[in-house]
Order: C-alpha cells, then structure tokens, then sequence
C-alpha cells in the first residue's frame, strides 16, 4: 500500500435533504439535515487511510469546534495532521450542501482558514511531502501553495496528483506541468478543455489537450459511465459498479483516494488500480454524508 500526502481543504458540511433544488427565490422544504466532517482534501486523505494507506495532511483549520471535529476525525484514522495549522481568527472551511432524491448535490463553500497557508508553509512542512509516494491536491487551497508542494514532489521523484475540483477555467501552466496524474469529472474536464465529455470518444479528445497542456496521464470520471484513462498511448473506459445511488457527495473524493492506495508509483497497474477505485466510490454514493460514506478495506474488497 502506499503512501500519500494530501495537500488541500478541511470543511465542515451541513447537509440537507430535499426531494428537489430550490429554485431561485423559492422557499423549499427539507426532509432531514445532518453535519459531516468533509472537504476535498481531508475526504481523500480519509478515503486513502481507509482503503490502507500511510496518510499525511497539510491545510489549515480554524481555532474553533469544527476545527477540532476535522482534526480529530483525521486522527481517527491514523492520518499524520502534523502539517495542520491552526488558524487564529477566522473560521474553519465550511460546506453547505443540498442533495436531492436522485442523488445530486448543489455545494456552496466558504474556504474561510483553508485559504490562510502559503508557499512558505509547505516548504517548511517539507518533509510531510519527501517521505511519500504520491503528493495529492485539489482546488479548495492556495494555487501557489500547491505549486510549490509539487515542486518539492518532483525534485524528490514524487508523483503529483491533480484533482481539479472545483472547477477552474484558467489553470496555471506552470501547475499542469508539475502534474503527472490529473483526475477531474466529466463537468471540470469540459471546463479545462471545451469538450463536452459524455462517453469514451469525447473522454479521449478532452484528454489529449489535457496532454497538450503538459500532463501525461489523465483518468477523467463520467459519474455512472465509469472512469476513462489515457496515458503512453493506453487508453480506455473501465466501466463503474451498478448502484442506486442516493448522495453523490464525496464519491469523487473516495475514488482519488482510493485508487491511489493501490496505484504503484509506475502506473502499471493503472487499469486495476481505477477498477478498486469504482468498487470504493460504489459504495460512497449509497451512503449519506462525506466522511461517514466513505468505505473502509474490507468493504471494498467484498465487492
Ligand atoms: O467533494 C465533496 C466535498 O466538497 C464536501 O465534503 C464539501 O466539503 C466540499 O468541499
Ligand atoms: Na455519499
């Protein structure tokens, strides 16, 4: 198994069930709400410990309850949240999050302390990042701080992974060079790429301006299609598991971190590693919540 670092976000989520989207100026009613401890980052990281890997955090939590709730719930996982800083006067990262009866969610984020790391920090976090086999990020943190996380990866021999999420039109070059792996749906690929994705072909003609711009391997997830890879010229659509789906939160998130707990540095066994990656994020999307839906091992292997 292997051993990831995570650079990105802590959030807490507030959730509500509806049977639909409010639509604007509408008042709607929910069917239940509930809290979660979430956030791109801190999913994938909890995603990658589950499925049995070595994790490492860096990020920032506020000085506050949900703060700790994040920190705690990494710890429970035996992630090392050494590389989080806590910040003073601002809050913790929050999510607010609306899922409706198909499974769908609509997600507002305030980034609050998630934005107040930098450069600096993750240089002197450093050594979290050295002793790893993949780096790991998303878009709910400081571009610059992740760029220079991917430096120190590359100069060490690390692979980078790059989710692009949420998404983001214009990302810096400088950033795409530094990926080796860049993993975004269907919708944030269309974004970086102008191609709407909906099956294998159009999947392969997003992916290959996605190699123009400087990444050698791209796995873009098309939801229920599955996830489609392309890299030294192997490509293809490994199909997902058939599942009623009822909260598509956090299914992104466990299929990074899952498939990076049993992806081998050299990519050989990339095929396999996005098919265990489908079986974790199966089982995501029949479970309410970010973190509390996220598989463990066994659960994954069962499948
Ligand atoms: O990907 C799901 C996550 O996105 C949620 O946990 C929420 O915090 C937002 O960051
Ligand atoms: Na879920």
């Amino acid at each position: 198994m292997s051993k990831v670092t995570v650079v990105g976000s802590l959030n807490f989520d507030t959730n509500l069930r509806v049977k639909r989207m409010a639509k604007p100026g509408e008042t709607i009613h929910a069917k239940d709400h509930y809290s979660a401890t979430g956030g791109k980052g801190a999913n994938q990281a909890v995603a990658a410990a589950r499925a049995g890997c070595t994790v490492k955090f860096i990020g920032a939590v506020g000085n506050d309850a949900p703060g700790k709730e994040l920190l705690v719930a990494l710890k429970r996982e035996k992630i090392d949240t050494s590389g989080v800083m806590i910040v003073d006067k601002e809050s913790t990262g929050q999510a607010y999050i609306t899922v409706d009866d198909a499974g769908q969610n609509s997600i507002t984020i305030y980034s609050g302390a998630n934005y107040r790391f930098d450069q600096n920090y993750v240089n002197q976090n450093r050594s979290l990042l050295t002793d790893s086999d993949f780096v790991v990020a998303q878009f709910e943190t400081p571009i610059a701080a992740t760029i220079t996380a991917f430096e120190i990866a590359h100069q060490a021999g690390i692979k980078t992974i790059l989710n692009p999420a949420p998404a983001m039109e214009e990302i810096p070059s400088e950033l795409l060079k530094l990926t080796d792996i860049i993993i975004p749906n269907e919708t944030e690929a269309a974004t970086i790429t102008n191609v709407q994705v909906v099956d294998e072909a159009s999947a392969k003609k997003a992916a290959e301006k996605l190699h123009q711009l400087g990444v050698a391997t791209v796995i873009i997830t098309i939801g229920s299609k599955g996830a489609f890879y392309d890299f030294q010229s192997k490509s293809g659509l490994v199909p997902a598991y058939k599942v009623e789906a009822v909260d598509a939160t956090a299914a992104g998130d466990t299929f990074i971190g899952a498939l990076v707990s049993t992806l081998k540095p050299n990519l050989a066994n990339l095929s396999k590693a996005i098919n265990f990656a489908n079986k974790a994020s199966s089982l995501t999307v029949q479970r309410y919540g970010a973190q509390p839906s996220i598989p463990y091992l066994k659960e994954i292997e069962k499948i």
